[in-house]
């Protein structure tokens, strides 16, 4: 079944959309903590006080070197608790963090991934999960979805556990064909969850059926009333 993330650090947005939606989780990055102009520890702390323990919570370090990325990947899964998951750039540095936090028990989510060789590195490293930039490829003229087609295919292929979480959406078009590939996971802004949802015809006939139907509704409630109290 898919697996719905949200690519926010908004608490206000992560606690109306969790109460409403079957939400799986939260993804950030330091620009989307950046975003929200606090700290982000306490930011950690407040989304994981929402979304509980359950929900996947998936932070990037900020430091380049592996022994760095490691020890903030660390500090965070303390601090998060939880379902936590290391959210890592594929850089040759990367690559080597992501080793050594799952030789720790860390759970790795291999990010800003564009090539099909990025995603199969980072599996084969030990990734949870790879994010590939579906709408920053589609930007340059590049294809998104095909990239995140090979994916799929050699993750198969190979018999991979990797999970494929496609990120970077600006369009409900861009998520419907992820989908029908086969895509694990998406992470998608709150805006663009709702834009999944979302259409005037629904409205439209809500709102008929509400009009033609209130009449005989409170009717019924009444002839309801009286058989109760027969
Ligand atoms: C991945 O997890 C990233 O946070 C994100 O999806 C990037 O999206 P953007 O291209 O809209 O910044």
């Amino acid at each position: 079944m898919m697996i719905y993330m949200l690519d926010t650090a908004n608490i206000k947005e992560i606690e109306r959309l969790f109460d409403l939606y079957p939400i799986d989780g939260v993804t950030t990055n330091p620009t989307i903590i950046a975003q929200e102009q606090k700290p982000l520890r306490r930011l950690l702390v407040d989304i994981r006080r929402v979304v509980g323990d359950d929900a996947m919570l998936h932070v990037q370090p900020i430091g380049s070197k592996a022994e760095d990325i490691v020890a903030e990947a660390m500090e965070y899964r303390d601090l998060c608790k939880g379902n936590y998951y290391a959210k890592i750039p594929v850089t040759p540095q990367g690559i080597k963090a992501m080793q050594l936090l799952k030789q720790r028990g860390v759970k790795v989510t291999a990010t800003a991934i564009f090539t099909q060789q990025q995603a199969l590195i980072a599996a084969k490293a030990g990734a949870d999960f790879v994010a590939p930039y579906v709408n920053r490829l589609d930007n340059i003229s590049s294809d998104g979805i095909g990239v995140v087609a090979d994916i799929m295919t050699f993750i198969k292929a190979y018999g991979m556990p990797t999970k494929v979480l496609a990120a970077s959406f600006k369009n409900v078009e861009q998520v419907h064909r992820v989908c029908l590939l086969g895509a694990h996971a998406v992470t998608i802004t709150p805006e663009l969850f709702e834009s999944l949802l979302y259409h005037p015809l629904t409205d439209r006939a809500v709102w008929d059926f509400y009009h033609d139907g209130v009449p005989y509704y409170d009717e019924l409630e009444m002839i309801d009333t009286k058989n109760n109290k027969a």
